[in-house]
């Protein structure tokens, strides 16, 4: 595991996909760049949820608000108060880390457990193993899902008691170690505020304190107002947006899982009070729904309903996927009551509410959020599609198989020689592709090397150009994924390429 997310980093690093920031002077903890082709796959991503999200839906609009508000925003959706996280030092190493994390990847491990088991039930069953019974049956498995839950949900009741004695009493009886050091001589649990905190102003007198903003969700709650005059909304409807989100995470680490400034993409619902349970179903069926439709595979996902809830939430899932460290939450589906709207409205004076006209009268709606990192499924989805692959050959093949509709590059045109015309005709063809598509040129080494380059590099479809193209003006498709080559006519290419990676 620890290897296979090693080579995933290694790789994103050798193939322009993510360079650790400001490297020259050795980088900064959690802060990671976007290259030349992550940028390309990032925006993909962008635009996947913005056309699944705001085109698809004539209920949900988008807007993109500033990262810097007004500090009452912070105080209103209780961020100063409550956006706090357990922390825990260690004496020994005086390394520091968050004390609800340990005792989750305690519980992780376990998990891992179950999985062994069933790998190896599954090897020496075969074709007969049933997992679904496995699982439901097998006395030590039963065992370590039975531990996996009373941990959680101690953990869970202790954090929303806000009883730290208990979380740190939980440690020292699963003697949770430093994973560093391997030292179990702990301090008392605390709580951390997760805010930047910058300044607005010039004069150090009448600087004003500002936060940049923990979650982009805060935006669309203090355009609420707005968004539903002048869009002439009707409830239920959304309010899309993606942008930066900063916390100064504490333990912030696996790659670009826990950063300290990422990207968020979320939408808030707006609905009528009362109906949050029907809506929270409704998102999380259609949210999964999403997820599958870019063919990771169903087995990838799976939700973990929460028992601690945030302070704005009645109920609250999360999406997890199987990254290469284990299950880890990739979206977060909440039930956000009036909390925010109400509070704006109190610390505000202004009146947020809707006036129904079916039922008359006037309510502050509720609200269900749905909240993605981009980062996070950046990391979702170039981990699921780096494959190594024995070929007939006796050779490997690295291969990205990031799905088309995501791919940075669409296509990479090669003449197979670099002589006999064939480099202008390769040219002709990539200046009329670049119209519609993202794609490269790509000339230099023998056509195998070029060929692997591109798959590593998770580009999906090659076009070669021959000696015979310039006869008949057709050219090979070569596709990534099953290496299956293909002669057509270069006038098909856009098409077939389009049908592929259209969105
Ligand atoms: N508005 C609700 C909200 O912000 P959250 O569960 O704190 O909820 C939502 O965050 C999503 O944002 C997470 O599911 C995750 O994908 C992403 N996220 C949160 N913190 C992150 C971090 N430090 N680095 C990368 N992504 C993060």
């Amino acid at each position: 595991q620890d290897d296979q997310f090693k080579k995933v980093i290694a790789h994103a690093k050798e193939y322009g996909y993510i360079f650790p920031s400001s490297e020259i002077y050795d980088g900064l903890s959690a802060v990671y760049d976007y290259a030349q082709n992550g940028v390309e796959l990032k925006k993909n991503i962008r635009e996947y949820w913005w056309k699944a999200m705001v085109q698809m839906n004539d209920n949900i609009v988008g807007i993109d608000a500033s990262i810097l508000m007004h500090p009452t925003t912070w105080k209103a959706s209780g961020h100063v108060d409550a956006f706090n996280d357990p922390l825990i030092d260690n004496k020994d190493s005086k390394k520091r880390y968050r004390a609800d994390v340990l005792v989750e990847d305690y519980v992780a491990k376990i998990e891992a457990k179950i999985e062994k088991e069933v790998t190896k039930a599954a090897k020496r069953f075969g074709d007969s193993f049933d997992k679904e019974q496995f699982l439901a049956t097998n006395p030590r498995v039963l065992n370590y899902a039975e531990q996996a839950k009373t941990i959680s949900k101690r953990l869970g009741q202790s954090l929303e008691k806000e009883d730290l004695a208990d979380v740190k009493a939980l440690i020292e009886e699963l003697e949770i170690a430093d994973p560093e050091t391997g030292s179990k001589n702990w301090t008392d649990v605390k709580q951390f505020n997760l805010m930047f905190g910058t300044k607005l102003g010039a004069s150090a007198d009448h600087a004003m304190d500002l936060y940049l903003r923990p979650e982009t969700a805060q935006g669309i709650f203090v355009n609420f107002l707005n968004v539903l005059k002048t869009g002439r909304m009707k409830i239920p409807f959304g309010i899309a947006q993606t942008g930066k989100a900063f916390r100064n995470e504490i333990v912030a680490r696996q790659f670009i899982f826990r950063m300290r400034e990422f990207e968020q993409m979320e939408m808030q619902f707006f609905i009528k009070p009362g109906t949050q349970m029907h809506w929270y179903e409704h998102w999380k069926e259609a949210r999964l729904k999403w997820h599958l439709s870019l063919g990771l595979g169903p087995d990838n996902y799976r939700f973990h309903d929460h028992e601690k809830l945030a302070h704005y939430a009645d109920a609250a899932t999360d999406i997890e996927f199987r990254f290469p460290f284990g299950f880890k939450e990739l979206e977060g589906i909440h039930s956000r009551t009036d909390f925010d709207l109400a509070n704006h409205e109190k610390y505000s004076n202004k009146k947020l509410q809707y006036f129904d006209p079916e039922e008359n009268k006037s309510y502050v709606p509720y609200v269900l959020e749905t909240s993605i990192g981009i980062d996070r499924m950046f990391l979702a989805v170039f981990s699921n599609s780096l494959q190594e692959e024995e070929l007939e050959n006796g050779t490997t093949r690295t291969v990205l198989k990031i799905p088309a509709v995501l791919a940075p590059t669409k296509a990479a045109i090669l003449p197979l020689v670099k002589k006999d015309g064939l480099p202008e005709v390769a040219k002709e063809i990539f200046d009329d592709l670049k119209w519609d598509f993202q794609v490269a040129y790509d000339e230099k080494d023998a056509v195998g090397r070029r060929y692997r380059r591109q798959d590593a590099a998770g580009t999906p479809f090659c076009i070669t150009v021959d000696h015979q193209t310039r006869e008949d003006q057709t050219v090979t498709i070569r596709h990534r994924d099953t290496m299956d080559q293909k002669r057509v006519e270069i006038k098909q290419l856009n098409e077939i390429i389009g049908q592929e990676v259209s969105m």
